[in-house]
């Protein structure tokens, strides 16, 4: 009998407009949309094989060769749950010669081609590559937006990284999440031009988890109410219709203020949370002045570079490849860096935005 295996790649995903805060912190339901550009594949990556047998005890995941537990009623194990349940009633149930790997333990195996210690969101890639493997191992015939609805129960941000380009993940309003998914705003084909570079500042593991920051957060910041209520609707709009039309210093302007927003509310959190450093803080600075004299008519008025920051001090630059040398040169010629370039990684490098 052949072995039943599926081995499947997902891209990390940096987010415009941010998500940060749950209503439901077991099915992991937002407090807000979010919006973000998936990275190109061959930058920065997780790839997961699964493989079911008869002959497994139990379930087992390892990451980067390390097992790790998969603890009873975790996220892990709420993916794995879901995914034989879909497998069960998708395929099993209307097709009895369909072999029963819902009933079977499942092994994981997954890898990121970066280091999980660099503050990427390597459990965005992570929990999507893992539910796409899944997904392969059983044959299911669901789209990727149904995919995400677990993908998300792994780690929120996780859903967005299902899809190639620019992704939406809406909140939704059920509280069942059955409407909190992932949708595809525009494929990474229809602006390819849009790069990102990545500066890392720190490879330090984060101080605060984005799990126990979201809900200080949620449950101190009066800020984090009025942006739910009277930023993020009108941003996931405008957003949305600068991508349509291409419009990159809208893009970058909706982009750095929601980024300044989502770490305002995390100083507005008690006690605070301060993700960005010095070095973070001077990598705004240089991007403003930048954008400060592009924005002078005589240079065209329009904004060449968006920077945002996640849970952590590193810097993510989105700009238009035309203009990445010139920026590139700039942070080296304020940042410098020994063997920047060299990297095996290419955590320096400049990563195009879409899924390849
Ligand atoms: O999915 P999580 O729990 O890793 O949270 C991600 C939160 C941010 O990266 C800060 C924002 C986002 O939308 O990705």
């Amino acid at each position: 009998m052949a072995p039943f295996t599926a081995t499947t790649s997902a891209p990390v995903n940096i987010a415009c407009i941010k998500y940060w805060g749950k209503r439901d912190t077991k099915l992991i339901l937002p407090t807000n949309s979010s919006l973000s550009v998936t990275l190109d594949q061959d930058h920065l990556r997780s790839t997961t094989t699964s493989r079911a047998d008869p002959s497994f005890q139990k379930d087992r995941l390892w990451l980067n060769g390390v097992e790790e537990e998969i603890k009873t009623g975790g996220r892990t194990a709420t993916c794995i749950a879901e995914m034989k349940k879909m497998r069960k009633e998708l395929v099993e149930d209307l097709d009895a010669s369909a072999p029963p790997l819902s009933t079977y333990s499942v092994h994981i195996a997954s890898y990121n081609n970066f280091p999980t210690a660099a503050g990427l969101a390597s459990s965005a890639s992570g929990f999507a590559a893992l539910t796409a493997s899944l997904a392969a191992l059983y044959a299911l015939p669901t789209p990727p937006t149904t995919l995400s609805l677990i993908a998300r129960q792994g780690s929120g941000s996780a859903c967005r990284s299902l899809l190639g380009g620019f992704v939406a993940w809406n909140a939704g309003e059920l509280p069942s999440g059955l409407d909190s998914h992932a949708v595809q705003v525009a494929p990474e084909t229809h602006w390819p031009d849009i790069h990102a570079l990545i500066c890392v500042v720190s490879d330090h593991k984060k101080g605060t988890s984005s799990t126990s920051g979201m809900q200080r957060t949620v449950e101190t910041s009066p800020l984090l109410q009025h942006r739910i209520k009277h930023c993020v609707p009108q941003r996931m709009a405008d957003i949305s219709a600068a991508i349509h039309a291409r419009d990159f210093d809208r893009f970058a302007e909706i982009t750095m203020a929601d980024s300044n927003q989502f770490h305002a509310v995390c100083l507005d959190t008690a006690p605070p949370i301060f993700y960005m450093n010095d070095v973070s803080r001077a990598i705004i600075a240089v991007i403003e002045e930048y954008n400060r004299v592009a924005l002078l008519p005589e240079n065209g008025g329009k904004r060449k570079a968006a920077y945002t920051y996640d849970a952590g001090p590193n810097a993510v630059i989105y700009a238009p490849a035309a203009n990445m040398k010139e920026i590139i040169s700039m942070i080296l010629h304020y940042f410098p860096q020994q063997d920047a370039f060299k990297d095996p990684f290419g955590l320096f490098g400049t990563a195009g935005a879409g899924s390849g």
